[in-house]
């Protein structure tokens, strides 16, 4: 098939690299891509959010199957104009794209189809919002509706810090029209994980299970980052868990978006939270609750998920784009996996970029190495070009030996200012 993945992150580099590692050969593309996907697929120099010269690609060298990565151009409608030309596209439209793109949407959603979340209301008013407080007691969660690239929700131990959060999005308009309405939402206590379920928007089949590591610090501690790591499977998600994942979660939303006009077609992605045996419990009565939705493959989850499924993988991502998914067009092979984010110094907040990587084969004897914010430089050498700078992979019978060979990956790359976490999978591993 000829193939086009959008993005040019550590998500679209194990996409097109999974791809290339189908038993079928494929014609693959990335646009714009890294100097990492340019190993196993064409890089095409179009930025992943210009839907209009994307769709322009498309037209004009008509591929079989388009793959959006990144949120920005699914809620920018991406898929609804590709759609129009007749492409094949995994990602849902725009409309199905708000599960992600608008909190009070993906809750109103839940609502209405039964699914356990945290109780939730929206305000507009900072002074109403404020006097809804004290029924929700503390900690409480103070969320921007809108996508706020990760900054735009504040988990509050205090009155004050609650009303600093509400008057930060309403009264100083700190995420503009992303915080124009606001959610006060009932804390949920427990331990999250991910589940990425793939959908056609009518049969849902869950990939792997997955955890990633928000904060960049190890123990957790420290600002939040796109993600510093993740491994796969987690196993806070018991095998008896999935069956009400999948018919009590993923199921209803995804029937409950049809019956509103939106097929819902590529990667509905959950995240949840687990309670604590024995612990507080939510006010839904669930011990799964949805924290949020997002509308594509997480990343770094997906670093991790990926080289764990087997079979042809083009053909999953086709079926669900064309409305034939089935339960047997994902197949998890008998592996653990774990990724570790290899860093610029100074992220999550300022750092340099163009500086030579070295080491990039030698970690690739040993270990996966996903590529998320590279480019090559002058000379033709693979250079640094964001805060994020590697995703490395390794698999193993068990989490010690992936983990292990992760960072056995790790030490063989170096670059000026490199930073990775070193406790990666640390709560499986305090799970014992
Ligand atoms: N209701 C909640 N209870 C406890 N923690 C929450 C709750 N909602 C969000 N969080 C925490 O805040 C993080 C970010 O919230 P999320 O809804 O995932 O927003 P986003 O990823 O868009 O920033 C979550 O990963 C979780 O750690
Ligand atoms: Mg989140």
């Amino acid at each position: 098939m000829k193939i086009l993945v959008v993005g040019s992150g550590g998500r679209e580099h194990a996409i097109a690299w999974r791809l290339a590692n189908d038993p079928v050969r494929h014609e693959l593309y990335c646009a714009p891509g890294n100097a990492g996907t340019a190993a196993v697929a064409i890089n095409v120099p179009v930025g992943a959010e210009d839907v209009g010269a994307i769709a322009k690609w498309a037209r004009e060298n008509n591929p079989d199957l388009v793959v959006v990565g990144p949120e920005a151009p699914l809620v920018k409608g991406l898929v609804d104009e590709l759609t129009k030309l007749g492409i094949p596209s995994f990602g849902p439209v725009a409309a199905g794209a708000r599960m992600e793109g608008s909190k009070r949407f993906a809750k109103e959603v839940m609502r209405a189809a039964g699914v356990p979340t945290g109780m939730a209301e929206v305000f507009t008013d900072p002074v109403a919002a404020k006097a809804a407080l004290a029924k929700f007691g503390l900690p409480v969660v103070i969320k921007a509706d809108g996508l706020a690239a990760g900054k735009g929700v504040v988990v509050a131990e205090t009155a004050a810090e609650a009303e600093a959060a509400i008057d930060d999005m309403l009264v100083a308009n700190k995420f503009g029209a992303a915080g124009a309405e606001v959610l006060v939402e009932e804390f949920l206590d427990g331990e999250e994980c991910s589940i990425l379920a793939m959908t056609d928007g009518e049969n849902v089949v869950l990939l792997p299970s997955s955890q990633d590591h928000k904060r960049i610090f190890d123990g957790d501690k420290g600002p939040n980052t796109g993600g510093m790591g993740a491994y796969s499977p987690a196993p806070v998600v018991t095998a008896d868990m999935l069956p009400e994942i999948k018919d009590k979660i993923v199921v209803p939303v995804v029937r409950e978006l049809k019956k509103r006009g939106i097929v819902y077609r590529g990667i509905l992605y959950a995240g949840l939270m687990i309670a604590p045996q024995g612990g507080k419990v939510a006010l839904s009565g669930s011990r799964i609750n949805v924290v949020e939705f997002n509308a594509r493959f997480g990343d770094p989850e997906t670093e991790a998920v990926l080289p764990r499924l087997g079979g042809d993988f083009s053909k999953a991502l086709l079926h669900a784009a064309t409305g034939r998914l089935e339960d047997g067009d994902i197949v998890v092979k008998d592996e653990v996996a774990a990724t570790v984010i290899v860093a610029s110094g100074g992220y999550p907040g300022s750092y340099e970029k163009g500086k030579p990587i070295s080491g990039l084969e030698r970690a690739g004897e040993v270990a996966t190495v996903f590529h998320c914010g590279t480019k090559k430089g002058e000379n033709g050498e693979t250079v640094t070009s964001g805060g994020r700078v590697l995703s490395v992979t390794g698999c193993g019978a068990n989490l010690r030996e992936a983990v292990d060979r992760a960072y056995a990956g790790v030490a063989r790359v170096s670059f000026d200012g490199m930073f990775y976490r070193r406790d990666i999978a640390h709560r499986a591993f305090e799970r014992g």
